[in-house]
């Protein structure tokens, strides 16, 4: 098969093959990129690997290339060079061996097959010649382009070997399956499972990237419960594991909180992209297995999840080294309100519920919405009807009051500092009582969200209060 149609930019490959061709090397361009030509998917990264200097061929390229960003690692034998948009990889073809602790290899200089073989599956093991005379050829020693068309994530080697040289590669098989909608092939998933373990010796911070990218798949409960069945998730994630299983007492069962946590997932994946978002529906009810409680007369409660829930993020964050910023922040919010809404819509929709709720969620009340809605996950469709109408009810609800009453980022009316001046106050008690009251009534509905308004209740409070504009106690 000949893929030179598809080498672009075409300026960057006949740099390459002319650079190559001067420095008399064997040269080709391998991995994602070429997996991701015959997947018609777009890939901007350029990973190139020749049968000798990497470094020579990067510096080369480089200068016919015009570009002055080359970045050069000794140590590891690579270079990197910037094009416009794309980043040109570079480096000479190895063989490598891994020690058994660490994931730092041993690297001696190999053929393009040597190469091949040390790569982590089939479909990322294609590579495309770049030589004058048989350019575009593809080599395909492992059938991997069988493998694309039979959707199947498969080492080259043994899976034994290919894992053991490299465990962050299990988490990386589940993490194409989940992206690419692939099946595990058997042996290699088997492998998986049986080194699981060695996941251990990988950095969290590899780890992470790799989860972030199955959360942001199109179904990502797929590549969660290849994580789960395998037993990986347990090793990196287990309060989510812990969501797992059913118990029944006295007849009454609560529901499995994983799967119903991962059907919330693929619901809000369906509305966003946005990672932290789908963050907060993994971590929802996280809260909900050491919070769990069997009562005779009422079955199982799960109360204050959310409170123990939104206190557990900022643990979880840390150890998976997630950022411990305000999208962490953002998580325990939507993590802490997540009942907020589904209450309101059971119960009657009052407006001073609805004001509370847009006071504490502000910018995040559309997201916290969303989330709300990825929780239904009954499969009565009545109920389900009826939630939705409901729903419905709020959104206009929210809106209504968002227009009249701009609580969304809500700024009291009235400062602590103008409260003191009028009433010639230091810093006290009965200052953070009066603005707490005015808050109390705007949320209340008994004023309105207005600086006129609030500062006569600020006047009515402070006389209640034996206060007067001289501060001479009336
Ligand atoms: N690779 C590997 N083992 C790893 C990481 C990478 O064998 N643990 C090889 C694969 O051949 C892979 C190439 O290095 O195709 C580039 O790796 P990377 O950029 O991480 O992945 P891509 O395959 O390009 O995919 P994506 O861009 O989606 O991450």
């Amino acid at each position: 098969m000949n893929l030179k149609e598809n080498l672009k930019p075409e300026v960057v490959f006949d740099a390459i093959t002319d650079a190559s061709s001067q420095l008399d090397l064997e040269t080709y361009v391998i991995g994602g990129f070429v997996r991701d030509i015959l997947l018609k998917r777009p890939s901007k990264d350029l990973d190139f690997v020749c049968v000798g200097s990497g470094i020579n061929l990067a510096k080369r390229a480089a200068s016919i290339l015009q570009s002055k960003k080359i970045a050069v690692y000794k140590n590891f034998g690579t270079a990197m060079v910037k094009f416009e948009d794309h980043e040109l990889e570079f480096v000479g073809a190895r063989k490598e061996s891994y020690r058994k602790e660490s994931r730092k290899p041993v690297v001696e200089n190999g053929t393009l097959r040597d190469d091949q073989n040390r790569r982590d599956f089939t479909i990322n093991a294609l590579a495309i010649d770049l030589s004058k005379n048989n350019f575009g050829a593809l080599v395909d020693p492992f059938d991997g382009q069988k493998d694309l068309k039979r959707k199947i994530i498969r080492t080259p080697l043994d899976p034994l070997i290919t894992f053991s040289d490299d465990p962050l590669r299990m988490m990386r098989a589940i993490r194409f399956a989940s992206q690419l909608n692939f099946d595990i092939d058997p042996d290699t998933y088997s492998a998986i499972s049986d080194q699981k373990d060695r996941i251990k010796i990988v950095s969290k911070e590899r780890i992470i990237i790799e989860l972030n990218k199955i959360i942001l798949s199109k179904t990502p409960s797929y590549g969660f419960k290849l994580l789960f069945q395998c037993g990986l998730l347990e090793l990196i994630f287990p309060e989510m594991m812990a969501l797992y299983g059913v118990e029944t007492k006295d007849g009454k069962s609560h529901k499995d909180n994983f799967y119903h946590t991962l059907q919330v997932l693929d619901n809000i994946s369906e509305h966003t992209d946005d990672l932290y978002l789908r963050w907060s529906a993994i971590l929802h009810d996280i809260a909900k297995p050491p919070t769990k409680r069997f009562n005779r007369k009422v079955g199982w409660t799960f109360h204050g999840h959310e409170d123990k829930g939104a206190r557990m993020v900022p643990g979880i964050f840390k150890r998976l080294k997630l950022p411990l910023n305000e999208k962490m922040k953002y998580v325990q919010k939507l993590v802490k309100l997540h009942l907020r809404p589904i209450a309101l819509v059971k119960d009657e929709i009052t407006d001073s519920a609805v004001r509370r709720l847009l006071f504490e969620a502000g910018d995040d009340i559309e997201d916290l919405m969303t989330l709300c809605k990825a929780d239904i996950t009954t499969k009565n469709s009545n109920r389900m009807q009826k939630y939705l109408s409901n729903f419905k009810k709020v959104e206009k609800k929210l809106n209504e009051l968002e227009e009249k009453d701009r609580l969304r980022n809500f700024q009291p009316p009235i400062s602590g500092e103008e409260i003191m001046e009028t009433f010639d106050l230091k810093p006290s008690r009965e200052v953070g009582e009066i603005k707490n009251e005015i808050r109390e009534a705007i949320l209340e509905g008994h004023i309105s969200n207005d600086s006129n308004e609030a500062r006569k209740l600020m006047f009515e409070l402070a006389k209640q209060k034996g206060l007067t504009t001289d501060n001479s106690k009336t």
